[in-house]
């Protein structure tokens, strides 16, 4: 039941750091077995040299996130490709892969059909990361790793992401224990991973901002997001979100790719959002954000207080808790959920059920 919330998407944005602390939970201790996932299948996850990840939709955001960290972190090579167009076309499978399925419902057609056609001998096993136990997923894939984010009603994804991104970079801190990567590393990063509830919550108070913020796109027609690194995704994911219930029309670039055509767009009538981390890019990120500026662009940008962004004339800021590194993606992209609710309701939508949109894509 909604409760006090008036739509389920609000409730499930709210419930995240609950969410969150029952994927995280018993999981995170030394061993990061993942309910036995490492222990049982030890021999099977040692033989994989290549990870490739299928997903449509919000699940394949998390995908493309998962890619930076496992060849970062445990120096795995990975592709990820959305369902639709990776089961009809023909593809080199890597020896040793190990295809993942990521999905919230395990209920989506092309995701259970790229499945069902994985008889390459090189592939090494099938892993579905799913928030539900019961779905043909699940029971068609020999490993799972369960997100445990409850029930999702809401058409528009936000627990089942954030939680896939924690379950994710689990599942990535184990690969590295696998390859080799030093127990150091791996412990900071744990550690950091039992913040994410607290930071969430934090997060979860700048609504009030959020929603004054929302105002300013209730009456525009197009947007564009922008993110670098691990924040691409993130950007996509937000233009997802805003698109999918507020029918505005949404793009995401990797910041770096404005001066390759987007940047022709920028005008006053379209708002640009950017999350700008306190990350390694951040200099690079305010570079581009500088020539969004000299085009009369109107900027929003989620930044860490470090960061020494202002609000000035065209760039409203809005201050972000400091957050570790690993952390960075899941906790950035609650603000955009809460952008795009908000933008929603002021325009009327149907927030839980926006029009031509069904909660599981069980047809092609
Ligand atoms: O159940 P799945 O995670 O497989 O669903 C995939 C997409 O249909 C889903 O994420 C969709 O993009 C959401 N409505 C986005 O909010």
């Amino acid at each position: 039941e909604k409760g006090e919330y008036r739509h389920y998407m609000l409730k499930e944005i709210f419930e995240q750091p609950v969410a969150l602390q029952r994927t995280l939970e018993g999981r995170l201790g030394s061993v990061a077995d993942l309910d036995g996932l490492f222990s049982k299948n030890a021999d099977l996850l040692e033989r994989v040299r290549f990870i490739q990840i299928i997903a449509c939709g919000t699940s394949y955001h998390a995908g493309m996130i998962a890619r930076y960290w496992l060849e970062a972190l445990a120096g795995v090579p990975c592709q990820v490709e959305v369902a639709s167009e990776f089961r009809y076309r023909t593809h080199v499978v890597p020896e040793g892969t190990l295809f993942v399925t990521i999905s919230q419902s395990g209920e989506t057609a092309d995701t259970l059909a790229a499945l069902r056609a994985t008889n390459s001998p090189n592939y090494v096993g099938r892993l579905a990361v799913c928030n539900v136990d019961s779905s043909s997923l699940v029971r068609e894939s020999e490993l799972v790793l369960l997100t445990r984010a409850g029930p999702e009603i809401g058409v528009a994804s936000t627990k089942a992401f954030t939680t896939q991104l924690a379950a994710l970079k689990m599942l990535v801190l184990a690969m590295a224990r696998v390859r080799g990567v030093d127990e150091a590393t791996i412990q900071a990063q744990l550690d950091e991973l039992r913040q994410l509830p607290g930071l969430i919550q934090q997060v979860l108070l700048l609504d009030d901002e959020i929603e004054k913020l929302a105002e300013q796109f209730v009456e525009k027609n197009h947007t564009l997001f922008l993110g670098r690194g691990t924040q691409y995704p993130v950007a996509m994911e937000g233009a997802l979100k805003l698109k999918e219930i507020s029918y505005i029309h949404a793009e995401a670039y990797p910041a770096g790719e404005l001066k390759h055509g987007p940047l022709a767009l920028v005008d006053k009538e379209m708002p640009v959002v950017a999350v700008a981390p306190n990350d390694e890019l951040l200099e690079k990120l305010k570079s581009n954000l500088q020539e969004v500026r000299a085009r009369g662009g109107e900027l929003f940008i989620f930044a860490d207080g470090d960061a020494a962004l202002e609000n000035e004339d065209g760039m409203t800021v809005l201050n972000m808790p400091a957050v570790p590194e690993c952390l960075i993606p899941i906790v950035y992209t609650v603000p955009l959920q809460l952008l795009s609710y908000h933008v929603a309701v002021m325009r009327g939508t149907d927030v839980d059920q926006p029009r031509n949109l069904a909660k599981s894509v069980t047809v092609e």
